[in-house]
């Protein structure tokens, strides 16, 4: 696992924009995206930038369940206007959280990602250590999956809503398994609110209880921290 240390979120976005600009250079085709205010930086580089992702394919993490892409608040939403009104991708690919059965959408979700393997997922990581919607217990051995948030994900995530009651309660996730078959990884965690997170995962026992910490068995982890959340490692 490489740290990088930055100043801030910005130059953390910088950062990431350069690793990924220089893969792309080499040839990578596939970016699995994540959503979450911390790629934003990222993603404002890739909207400035010249490069052209239009001969590429984007894999994103996980969407809510019961959200329509209409709605401001689902990850579909997110996307379009983060990164692929300004950005298109020759092919975009988010779970499908309206799905009448789930299990068929899950199953789906990991033939796209057997089919478009990842060059380079990004990453933000959880207060409790989850990354995407993979919460603390789940299994490493995990595909794409229907999750139940747990209550600390679910408070969260409340700023972005109305009021608690309308946060979703249930998600579905490209698993750990799917997240650790990318040939490389850049997770990025900004603010003090991350700092115990990224203590566990990068200086804590690999374990099912953090889920970031599988990354210390990546051949190709990069984690990108500001000072704030570098502040307990
Ligand atoms: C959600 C997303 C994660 C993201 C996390 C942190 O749970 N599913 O992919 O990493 O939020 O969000 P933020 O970047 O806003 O702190």
């Amino acid at each position: 696992m490489q740290i990088i240390k930055v100043k801030d979120k910005n130059a953390g976005g910088k950062k990431a924009f350069a690793l990924i600009h220089a893969d792309i250079d080499q040839g990578a085709k596939v970016l699995g995206l994540a959503t979450g205010s911390t790629p934003g930086p990222l993603y404002s580089e890739m909207r400035a930038s010249r490069l052209d992702f239009s001969d590429m394919t984007s894999i994103n993490l996980d969407e809510y369940i019961g959200l329509p892409p209409e709605n401001p608040e689902s990850y579909h939403y997110f996307m379009q206007k983060n990164l692929f009104d300004a950005k298109p991708f020759r092919e975009s690919f988010v779970p499908d959280g309206m799905a009448n059965d789930l299990a068929a959408e899950c199953r789906r979700y990991d033939q796209v990602i057997k089919d478009h393997p990842i060059d380079i997922q990004i990453l933000g990581i959880g207060e409790n250590g989850h990354i995407g919607f993979n919460e603390p217990g789940t299994s490493f051995e995990t595909h794409t999956h229907r999750v139940q948030l747990t209550e600390s994900t679910i408070q969260a995530n409340r700023r972005f809503f109305a009021s608690v009651a309308d946060v979703p309660t249930e998600a579905i996730s490209m698993g750990i398994a799917s997240i650790m078959q990318s040939k490389k990884i850049i997770l990025m965690a900004y603010g003090e609110k991350k700092a115990k997170a990224v203590q566990a995962m990068v200086a804590g026992p690999v374990s099912e209880e953090v889920p970031a910490s599988v990354l210390q068995r990546h051949p190709q982890a990069i984690v990108i921290v500001d000072e704030a959340a570098a502040a307990m490692i």
